[in-house]
């Protein structure tokens, strides 16, 4: 099962992720990171820059890009992971690969962008959110749990979750590229951090209803290497809590987050 810690802020999950994904790229040759965006990954790239990260050398996938912004909208997922990733963190930019969502390039998209990470080894860490709806990257409810890289709808509620970083929710975008739940799942390790209320429900969904395609996000349950860092609030509906408290208070040193 997943490793489930229940902590005190967003700051303190940035600050055990960033830990765990510095653990894991130090001991690993030409290292690649699975990137989200939205605003859950933000405390764990503040807590990267200031732990004095650098991520030169790193190849970094994203999850998933708009459909139908022009190139470099401020709110186009390779310009928000250009501000909060690239620029702090020292990134060389041509390692930051984003699934191609111009026009000219949809019609092969996924298949390029399977091969890149492929080529690039695989991701060794992927950072995951997931939605109010249950997402993870923008496989909406339904979303085959074999799925790979390619186009999807934007349900109405990921686009009302999405709107505040636009002017309005006519504003976003309908359509994404998003890598597929086979594609998350084939990371070798997963760390899903969740924060607020609104996620309460979809985080206990995820980690202790039945692995549905109807809650992307239970996933994680098929994958045997998974830390899901959630707030109190986003933690409230977990009906096995005090366990994962007491698992944690009792991990072994040994065993790295
Ligand atoms: P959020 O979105 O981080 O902006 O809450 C998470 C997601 O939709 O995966």
């Amino acid at each position: 099962m997943a490793e489930v810690v229940i902590v005190r802020d967003q700051e303190e999950a940035g600050r055990l992720a960033a830990a765990a994904i510095a653990r894991r790229l130090a001991v690993t040759e030409n290292p690649v990171l699975g990137v989200a965006t939205g605003s859950t990954p933000e405390s764990t790239y503040r807590a990267l820059a200031a732990a004095g990260q650098r991520l030169t050398g790193v190849t970094a996938f994203a999850l998933d890009e708009y459909v139908g912004l022009p190139a470099g909208h401020p709110e186009s997922y390779r310009a928000v992971l250009e501000r909060e990733l690239v620029a702090p963190l020292g990134m060389d930019p041509d390692m930051l690969r984003t699934p191609d969502a111009s026009p000219e390039g949809l019609h092969d998209t996924g298949e390029r962008y399977e091969a890149a990470i492929r080529e690039a080894g695989g991701v060794d860490v992927q950072i995951l959110g997931i939605g109010t709806d249950g997402h993870i990257g923008f496989n909406e409810p339904g979303s085959s749990l074999a799925s790979r890289t390619r186009i999807k709808t934007l349900t109405q509620q990921t686009r009302e979750d999405n709107a505040r970083f636009f002017d309005s929710v006519d504003d976003v975008p309908i359509h994404c590229v998003t890598q597929g739940l086979g594609t998350i799942r084939d990371a070798r390790h997963l760390v899903l951090l969740a924060f607020g209320e609104g996620k309460a429900e979809a985080v206990a969904a995820a980690v202790e209803g039945p692995v549905s395609s109807g809650v992307p996000g239970s996933l994680i349950q098929l994958h045997p290497s998974v830390t899901v860092l959630v707030d109190e609030a986003a933690g409230s509906r977990l009906a096995h809590a005090d366990y994962y408290r007491l698992a944690y208070a009792n991990k072994p040193s040994w065993q790295a987050l």
